[in-house]
């Protein structure tokens, strides 16, 4: 059981492939940090300016897109659970299980495995159809961009990955 919950980790970080930059130093560096959690099928170049071209989801703009949602939720290493609960390391989490003493919905709950991208896409689209019933009181993100930006820059914020 312990392998296979492993395994299912291993496999979730292997679609969320993280690319930073060389010589990255924090948001306020020079260098730009290029991270690619695009989830596969996931049309970020719907409002994008170059229509047809690949786009590398920025986790910067997905900082600043955070905004939104840090109105209930910290992200920070060992930040408190607010409304909702801290994401410090949330991408390939298992859902609802991350923060044992919050108080997560049933709802939520029976959703069961991890969040992968492209379950963090569809969760973050619409709370509310992702998971009937979910105390997540937010609307959704309508455009894949924003939240392509807001998956890439929550994979910043976790344990480091090789
Ligand atoms: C109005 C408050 C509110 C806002 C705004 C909000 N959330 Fe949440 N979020 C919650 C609550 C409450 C839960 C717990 C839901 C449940 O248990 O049903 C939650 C749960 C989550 C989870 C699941 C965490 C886990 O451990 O499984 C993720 C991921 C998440 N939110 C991401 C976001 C992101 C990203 C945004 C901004 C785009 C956002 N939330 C905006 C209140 C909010």
């Amino acid at each position: 059981m312990k392998g296979s919950a492993l395994l299912t980790v291993v496999v979730a970080a292997a679609i969320v492939p993280v690319v930073v930059a060389v010589g990255f130093h924090g948001f306020g560096g020079t260098t730009p940090l290029r991270v690619d959690t695009t989830p596969p099928g996931v049309d970020t170049t719907a409002s994008g300016t170059k229509a047809g071209g690949p786009r590398t989801a920025d986790a910067a703009r997905g900082a600043d897109l955070f905004r939104t949602c840090a109105a209930c939720h910290s992200v920070g290493r060992g930040g408190p659970d607010v409304d909702g609960p801290n994401l410090y390391g949330v991408v390939g989490a298992p859902v609802a299980e991350r923060r044992p003493r919050y108080g997560y919905t049933q709802a939520l709950r029976d959703v069961g495995g991890v969040w992968t991208a492209q379950r963090l896409d569809a969760w973050l689209k619409e709370p509310a159809a992702f998971a009937p019933g979910t105390a997540m009181g937010f609307a959704g993100l309508a455009d894949p961009r924003d939240r392509a930006d807001v998956i890439a820059f929550l994979a910043t914020q976790g344990p480091a990955r090789k």
